[in-house]
């Protein structure tokens, strides 16, 4: 066994045996005890490791499983895995393809008070490591949200649907939420602040610390289930908006949306997305990302869903260790449409293989020395 740990796993390991014994969240006295033994240099880390490698695959349970469930604003999914908005249609178009109740919970496409067509095409384009979009928020309305798709979700059993709301004025979103308050079956509304705010001069209602805050207040004020606050990426200071969403009655937030960017065919002299720009993402936004989750998470106390180019079980381990307590897989679904469900299955097969037991243990655990 300590050669199964040798090597590259090996300071991993033990910095997660140090955490868990120190948060006694899941250390039994034995691993206390190795703990201890070990911070008085009594103990080589192997042994350790040993020690607590048993203690997890021993557990009271008896189970070799892995615990992947993920607690925040007082929804339990099974696993930290959440299908990001705009990339999972509403859930009912991936019924066929993924195995819809294995996933932590998906996020439906972002919801209007109003149906709305979206730009023009070319609306998608592919760049290095990355994508692309001008879709332009197209929906089919909250209202025919609750009627044609809710009755369909509502008869799977066993998964967790997340509502993703937008607006132009404050109104929108006050009026869209009481919407979506009639209908049964939603788990949490995420509202999108990328969005121009046309009665104030249509600077991005995210960007804005004020603009910010009369929307978080007024969503809260009206919304009858946990709201989560998407922040745009958009902006000088990501702390400075994470803590704003947060004293505005935010119950978690989640970051990143895409990055305003552009592409130009150098040959046509025409930009390759109808709208000229257009919302980065995938893999290439990654490390903005992480960092972005790692700001925002030291800037609140309420928990933290990070997202942006994440395509990996060990990408979805940086972010929880960066402080995110679930993530969400966006365009990674375009590339793979079962990348969702496969990413769960390796962060099994991730934690098995690293002894950790209780994945939410990990929540901000990255190691500093
Ligand atoms: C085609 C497309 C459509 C999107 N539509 C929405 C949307 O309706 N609402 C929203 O909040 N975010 C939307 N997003 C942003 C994603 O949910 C996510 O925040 C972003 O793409 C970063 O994650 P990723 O790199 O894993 O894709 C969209 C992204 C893409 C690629």
């Amino acid at each position: 066994m300590e050669m199964r740990f040798e090597g590259v796993w090996l300071p991993f390991a033990e910095a997660v045996i140090v955490r868990c014994m120190e948060r006694r969240s899941i250390a039994s006295r034995r691993q206390q005890r190795a703990c201890l033994r070990l911070s008085k240099g009594r103990l080589s880390p192997h042994r350790a490791l040993a020690v607590h490698y048993n203690a997890m695959t021993t557990s009271a349970e008896g189970s070799h499983h892995p615990d992947l469930s993920v607690t925040f604003a007082g929804i339990e999914l099974k696993n930290p895995i959440i299908a990001a908005s705009g990339t999972f249609g509403y859930g009912v178009e991936f019924e066929d393809v993924v195995h819809l109740d294995k996933l932590g919970g998906f996020v439906v496409k972002g919801l209007s008070r109003e149906p709305m067509i979206g730009n023009p095409p070319p609306r998608l384009w592919e760049t290095a490591a990355g994508m692309l979009n001008a879709i332009g928020l197209q929906n089919i309305g909250a209202a025919a949200f609750l009627e044609e798709k809710l009755p369909k979700l509502r008869q799977m059993k066993n998964i967790v649907v997340l509502a993703n709301i937008f607006g132009y004025t404050r109104e929108d979103y006050e009026r869209t939420i009481e919407i979506l308050n009639e209908g049964e079956g939603i788990a949490a509304y995420e509202l999108n602040v990328s969005c121009p705010n046309t009665s104030e001069g249509g600077l991005q209602f995210g960007s804005d610390p004020r603009s910010l805050d009369e929307v978080v207040t007024t969503a809260k004020r009206v919304s009858r289930r946990p709201l989560i606050v998407k922040l745009s990426p958009n902006v000088t200071s990501i702390a400075q908006m994470a803590h704003i969403a947060q004293e505005a009655g935010a119950d978690a937030i989640s970051l990143i949306n895409t990055f305003v960017a552009m592409a130009i065919d150098a040959d046509t002299r025409k930009p390759r997305i109808a709208n000229v720009t257009a919302g980065l993402s995938g893999p290439a936004i990654k490390p903005i990302a992480l960092r972005m989750v790692y700001d925002a998470a030291h800037a609140v106390n309420i928990p933290v869903i990070g997202m942006g180019g994440i395509s990996t079980a060990s990408d979805v381990a940086e972010f929880i260790l960066a402080g995110a307590s679930a993530v969400q897989i966006g365009t990674a679904s375009y590339w793979d449409p079962c990348a969702t469900e496969k990413i769960v299955d390796e962060l099994h097969g991730w934690c098995e293989n690293r002894g950790v037991g209780r994945l939410a243990d990990l929540v901000g655990g990255m190691i500093l020395e």
